[in-house]
């Protein structure tokens, strides 16, 4: 059998990053993360790091802004899989320059891990950020280096806990606030299905040059049928406030940062319906679990017995 292609993530050691790094290692790739000398002798990632060890990840110590290790750590692996956060998205363009010298890059999955950007309608600012997104997209199609950009979606450890009430640290059992009028579907993967969606793409030729979709049939779900689903679990009745649009925008431009970007992304998904609101057509998407039906994900309906 042909080796495993070597995986370098620049980002790995960050919330998504770490379950794609661990999947990575498991699925039998030379991992590789790019990670800075700070974040590999701090006490808050140890336990991060030794689990990494464990995996018999190889750490090379960079940064996205030195040009000269991020070349040197492209340079050792096939793949590039970037993680980066929401400061350092429109910085990516430095991976896309060193992804170009190296020359040899078979795939490359920019940071994007959630809505497509090219099929959404967003205000501020979710709107901004998801032009940033889309920016780096042209960027890497300019410099034509094949690519494979995963639309995971919500992650269910974001926006599934609290049902989705920002504020809250666990599931309503008495009033939930809906935007919109909670009819539009939205989709809620797992985090460890996600990064075992993306692992399973890296040697994957249906997946070049696509978008990735990540939307397993039992998490599509409205707000409305998911506070059912909730409501059923706990054996009680909640009470539903909806949150017309008009009202929505206007929250959205009062809200302090961070909430008003998770207003904004709120409204894209639940409002907007913008999850779901487009046919996948084969010119430019496949889906995850049409692509791998033998992964056992797990459902939102499962995902929330562990909070009943
Ligand atoms: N769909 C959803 O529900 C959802 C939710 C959240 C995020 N996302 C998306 O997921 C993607 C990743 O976000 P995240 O929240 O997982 O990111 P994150 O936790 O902020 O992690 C960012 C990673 O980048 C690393 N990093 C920062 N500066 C760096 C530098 N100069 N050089 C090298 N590495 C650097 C960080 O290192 P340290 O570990 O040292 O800090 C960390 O590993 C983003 O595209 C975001 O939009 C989606």
């Amino acid at each position: 059998m042909a080796e495993k292609s070597k995986i370098l993530f620049i980002g790995g050691t960050g919330y998504i990053g770490k379950f794609l790094v661990e999947a990575s290692a498991l699925a039998g790739h030379p991992t590789f993360a790019l990670v800075r000398q700070s974040t590999l002798s701090s006490p808050d990632k140890s336990h991060l790091i030794d689990k990494f060890k464990t995996l018999g990840v190889n750490f090379i110590i960079g940064d996205l802004y030195d040009a000269e290790s991020l070349l040197s750590a492209v340079k050792q692996v096939d793949v590039v899989i970037s993680t980066v956060g929401f400061p350092q998205l429109a910085d990516q363009v430095k991976i896309i320059a060193a992804i170009k010298e190296a020359g040899h890059i078979k795939r490359f999955f920019p940071s994007e891990f959630g809505n497509d950007v090219d099929r959404v309608h967003a205000v501020e600012p979710a709107k901004s950020a998801f032009a940033t997104k889309a920016k780096i997209r042209r960027a890497i199609e300019a410099e034509g280096i094949p690519y494979t950009y995963v639309s995971s979606n919500f992650f269910a450890g974001y926006f599934l806990p609290n049902l989705s009430q920002p504020g809250l640290k666990s599931p309503p059992r008495d009033k939930v606030v809906i935007l919109g009028d909670g009819n539009p579907k939205a989709v809620f993967n797992k985090e460890e299905d996600i990064a075992t969606y993306t692992i399973r793409a890296v040697e994957d030729p249906r997946t070049v040059n696509k978008i990735l979709y990540i939307k397993p049939p039992a998490n599509i779900i409205s707000f409305n049928d998911l506070v059912s689903l909730w409501e059923k679990k706990i054996g009680k009745t909640l009470e539903r406030v909806y949150v017309p649009e008009e009202d929505v925008l206007k929250q959205i431009q009062e809200a302090p940062l961070p909430l008003n970007v998770v207003l904004s992304i709120g409204h894209s998904v639940f409002v907007k319906g913008d999850h779901t609101n487009f046919e996948i057509e084969p010119s430019f998407g496949v889906e995850a679990s049409e692509l791998y039906p033998d992964v056992k994900y797990t459902t939102v309906d499962e995902y929330l017995d562990q909070f009943v």
